[in-house]
This record gives C-alpha cells, structure tokens and sequence, in this order.
C-alpha cells in the first residue's frame, strides 16, 4: 500500500508542477507578446509622425513666397509667411518644434521660441543630414530632458544650399496612446550620463514637471503613465531588467509584471529605457485558483485512486487468504482420507486373517477333538472309521476353504482376446444348469448384433457364474434369473461400454448391509467364504469397468457389470483395486 501512495503522490506532484510551470510560461508568453506590441505600436507612431513632419515640411518648400523669405533671411517674413501653419501644426498635431537654419547651421529662427537665435545647431540629426546632403530623423534627448523625434532636411533653392528646416515633437503623448492601446503602464527612464542634474530640475520647472533625481541610481525618470509607480522597482530590479529578463513583483494588492525595451536616440546610442508595466493581478487570480483547483482535484482522484486500491486489494487478499484456507482444509481432508483409507485397510486385513484364522480353525479343532476320540476308542473299528470319516471331512472343509481362497488369488492373472459375449454367457449359464440342483430358469436377453469384447473369458464366466449361484441362492421360491447385455455409457468418463446384469426376484439385500457386500470375507451365510462379490469386483475393475448392486422395486437385486467398448484393461495396482468399493 505505501509504495503506490508514494508513486501516487509522486505523479500528483509532477503533474501539477507541470501545470504551474505550463501556466508560468503562458503568463510570460502574454508579457512578451504585449512588450512586442508595445515596441511595434512605438516604431509605427514614430514612422507615421515621421511621415506627417516630412509631408508638412515638402508642402512648406513648395512654397515660393517662405522658398524667398529663407533665401533672403528675412526673419519677419518667414514669421509671417509660416507662423500661422505653425499655430495649426502645434494645436492640431502635437508638432512643438520648428527651426530654419542657415548653410553655416546658425540658427535663423525658432518658430516655437521666436527670442532665441543665432547660436550654432550641431545636434546629431542636423549633422546627419548635412553630411549626407538627405533630410533625417530620429530620437533626440533634450538638455531638460525632452525626448523629441525630429527631422532635418537640407533645403537646396535654384541658387543653391539654402539651409535646414528641422520639425520635431515631443513623444510623451506617444507613451498615453499606447497605455490606452495596450492596457499596460510605461516608465522612460533616461540614463543620467546624458543628463546634467541642474539643467533637468530647470526643466522640470519650465514644464511645470515633478520629478526626483535620486529615486534610482543610474536612471531618470521622465514621463510615466501612472502615478504608482511601484515601490519595489529599484536600481536592481532595472538592471535585471536591461539584460531582457522579466520580473514579477506585488505592490500593495496588486501583481505586476515588468519588462524593458531600449530607447535608442538619433545617434544610434542607448539613451535610456522604456519600463513596460502590466497589472496582472486579475490573471494571477486566475492562475492560483486554477492551480489550486488542478491540485485539489489531483488529490481527489488521487484520494479515489488510492481508495479503490485498497479496497482492490483488501479484496484479493480476502479471496487469497479463502483460497489458502480451503487449501488447508483440503489438504488435511486428504491426510484424514488416507489415514482413514489406511484404517480401513488395516482392519479389513484384520477381518480377513481373524476370518481365515476361524475358517481352519473350527475343522482343525475338530480334527484334534476327533482324533483324540478315535485313539481312546480304537478298539471300537466301526467307531474309529466313523471319527476317521469326521476327521476327512473336516480336512475337506479346510482343503475347499484353501481352494476358494487360491481361486480368488488366481482372479490376478488374465489374459485379454476378442470375445463373443454371447458364447461366455451361453457357456457359463450350461455350467451354472449343471450344479444348480433345483434347474431354476435362467432367461439372456441379448442385442440382436454380436457383441465382442477384448476380455478375459475364463474371468468373466468366473464373474458371471458367482453372480448366477448368488442369485439362485437369494432365489426362495421359482423366480426366474434374467441376464441382459446393454449398450450403456460410463456415467463417470461418458465412455461408451456394455452393462452385463444379471437380475433375480430373490430377497434383495437389507439396505444397511448394501455398502459391506463387495468387502473380502462379507458373508450371510453359514457356508459362505463371503470371496464371490469381492472377485466379481476385481474382475469388472481389472477391465477397465466397475460393479454395482441395487435391490429391483418389485423385489429382488440386480448386480450389473459394466465393461468398456474398446476393452483396455488396467495393468497396474491390482491388489490395490481389489480393496476399493464398486
Ligand atoms: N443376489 C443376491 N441377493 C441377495 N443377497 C445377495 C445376493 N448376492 C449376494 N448377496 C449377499 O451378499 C453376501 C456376499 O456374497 P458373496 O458372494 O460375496 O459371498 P457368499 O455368497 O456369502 O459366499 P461365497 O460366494 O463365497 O459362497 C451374501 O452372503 C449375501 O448376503
Ligand atoms: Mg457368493
């Protein structure tokens, strides 16, 4: 029982660890996806606004009137000629930046910043763009730090190189767009190496921004989704997070799962990060509930496995611990029926030496008797030949009681042939007319066909003869003898066989004398060895076939050996079968 509970449990165990990590995995897999939408959705706003400054900027250069006032430096006109377009550009799309540039990068107008002008522009995009003589754009980090997504383009007039328009807009709506789009919260953190502390708290200031420079090591934040961000987001969980792992933490009741995506600038530099942040406590939820219920419905099956297994088991155990008893009590049933066999044994071979002792012993005592008579009185010839008769009678007794006896020890010897069984039993009843002294009638009712049987002849005339001289000795009155030759299967094999009976209307045999009749030396009558059943026996057995004995309904017995068709005799354990009943 232990062993299976511990498997059991072990496969429980496995299964539902299975179930965990599958579930882990799945919630990973979700956080992934969601950090590769967040990346796609931020390249496809910063393309598609791209694409708007650059058709706002090819507009504007169609325009003769600002292609002059550019050409000709005139700051007023060109404030006249785009501030309006401007105006609209910063209300309507978010555009904060608008720069002409001389040849030379001199700033000659801030169109968002009209005071500021004349100071040189070196920013990576305008130096982009002047090398390669094509309009660029990217990410730039701002002195206060401002992301900005700029673009650059030369502006070549009929006389030349006129100079540089460069459009740009700050991204901090893009982060709101996404939140709203994915339903996960962003953090842009900026690297510290690219800021000046003093600059940025001024900035913070002019924006009218709140912000803390020291709340991470190496990082600023400067824009965010929400207001919470979470108390265990520090320094080590953003490094783990820059080298692409993800990371699970709960904030107060809330379960959130972070990764990061690199912000990468004009320049191609790792300015600083973007924190993706997901609320996944409902999902959580989900998860603990669903595991807790794969393992409580683990443990159910695993309770009923168990349970049918004992139950299983303590039944085999009841049918093992029957089947041994039974087996027991077999076996000793067996001893007890050998032991018994044996007793039997024993006092039938004490019956038969007691009865053989008795047989001799009452003609030798009078054999003593008589000869002590006959020497006290053998002066008297007449008596003396009287005693001598006694005593040859007396010696005849014990000469025919050792005949019978050698008779019935030579039933063990027999040789088997093809016999015609109406022959053996016409032969047999001949002789049975001759010593029969009262010639009862004898009537063979015998199957039209020839039945031939490989027996012993001699035996079966020897069986058939004492059965004959039994009946005609229970036979009182007239009653006629009836032999019969059946077609009869063995009731024990279903072999088939033959049934030769002989029937008489006798005085039947007395029911409690019935089971003795076929015991060696079993007699009822006075000159009776009790030797011709128990021969009859050992015949029908010797063939292969058995005897039985039973008393008709209208009075009188029928004995019935049965003999096999094919006839095979039993070579073996003779004197062994004579002691068994019919
Ligand atoms: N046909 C029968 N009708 C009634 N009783 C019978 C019949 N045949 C046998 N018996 C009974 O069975 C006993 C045993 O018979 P069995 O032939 O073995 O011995 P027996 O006839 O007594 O002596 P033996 O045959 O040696 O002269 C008989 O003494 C008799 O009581
Ligand atoms: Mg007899």
């Amino acid at each position: 029982m232990w062993p299976f509970a511990i498997v059991l449990t072990f496969i429980l165990g496995a299964f539902v660890t299975a179930v965990y990590f599958l579930e882990v995995r799945v919630r990973d897999r979700a956080l992934a996806d969601r950090v590769a939408a967040v990346s796609t959705l931020v390249d496809q706003k910063l393309s598609k606004d791209t694409n708007l400054m650059q058709a706002v900027l090819r507009t504007m250069m169609g325009n003769h009137a600002v292609e002059s006032a550019f050409a000709r430096l005139d700051r007023d006109a060109l404030i006249r000629e785009v501030g309006p377009l401007f105006e609209t550009l910063r209300a309507d799309h978010r555009i904060t930046h608008l720069y002409f540039n001389g040849p030379d990068q001199v700033n000659v107008l801030r169109l968002h910043s009209l005071d500021r002008y004349g100071d040189l522009i070196d920013r990576t995009t305008m130096t982009k763009a002047r090398d390669q003589g094509l309009a660029m754009h990217g990410l730039e980090l701002g002195s206060l730090g401002t992301l900005t997504l700029r673009l650059v383009t030369p502006w070549q007039g009929r006389k030349g190189l006129l100079g540089y328009v460069e459009i740009g807009e700050e991204i901090e709506h893009l982060v709101d767009e996404i939140r709203d789009s994915l339903s996960v919260d962003l953090f842009v953190m900026v690297d510290k190496r690219f800021l000046l502390p003093q600059q940025w708290q001024h900035g913070l200031t002019l924006l009218k921004r709140q912000g803390n420079w020291n709340r991470f090591g190496s990082r600023v934040m400067v824009a965010q989704t929400t207001g919470q961000v979470p108390f265990a987001l520090n320094d080590d969980v953003l490094t783990n997070l820059s080298s692409g792992s993800t990371e699970v933490f709960s904030d107060g009741d809330r379960a959130l799962h972070l990764a990061m995506l690199p912000l990468i600038d004009a320049g191609g530099r790792r300015i600083g990060d973007l924190v993706v942040m997901r609320d996944i406590s409902a999902l959580q939820q989900t998860f603990l509930r669903s595991i807790m219920t794969v393992t409580l419905l683990s443990l159910l099956a695993g309770a009923v496995a168990l349970g049918l297994f004992y139950f299983s088991l303590d039944r085999v155990e009841r049918d093992y611990r029957r089947q041994h008893d039974l087996e027991h009590q077999l076996l000793r049933l067996g001893t007890e029926h050998q032991r018994i066999l044996q007793i039997e044994k024993l006092s039938a071979l004490g019956t038969m030496v007691g009865e053989i002792a008795h047989q001799l012993n009452n003609p030798l005592v009078g054999v003593v008797n008589l000869a002590q008579l006959a020497s006290r009185e053998a002066d008297d010839p007449h008596r003396t030949r009287e005693l001598l008769k006694e005593i040859r009678r007396a010696g005849e007794d014990c000469h025919s009681f050792i005949q019978s006896m050698l008779r019935f020890s030579k039933v063990s010897s027999f040789e088997s042939r093809p016999t015609p069984m109406a022959q053996v039993i016409e032969e047999t009843v001949l002789l049975f007319r001759q010593t029969e002294s009262r010639q009862l009638p004898v009537e063979t009712r015998l199957p039209e066909q020839a039945v031939v049987l490989t027996v012993d002849p001699i035996l079966i005339r020897h069986a058939l003869f004492n059965l004959l001289i039994n009946a005609a000795q229970a036979t009182v009155g007239e009653g006629a003898i009836v032999i019969a030759l059946d077609r009869a299967l063995n009731p024990d094999s279903g072999n088939p066989g033959w049934l030769l009976s002989v029937t008489d209307h006798g005085k039947g045999i007395a029911p409690e004398i019935l089971g003795k009749i076929f015991l060696p030396f079993f007699t009822t009558r006075s000159d009776g060895t009790g030797l011709g059943l128990p021969v009859v026996q050992h015949v029908a057995l010797l063939h292969g076939g058995y005897v039985s004995a039973s008393n008709q309904p209208e009075g009188g017995t029928q004995f019935a050996v049965w003999l096999p068709e094919d006839g095979k005799l039993l070579e073996n354990n003779r004197s062994d079968q004579l002691g068994h009943g019919a």
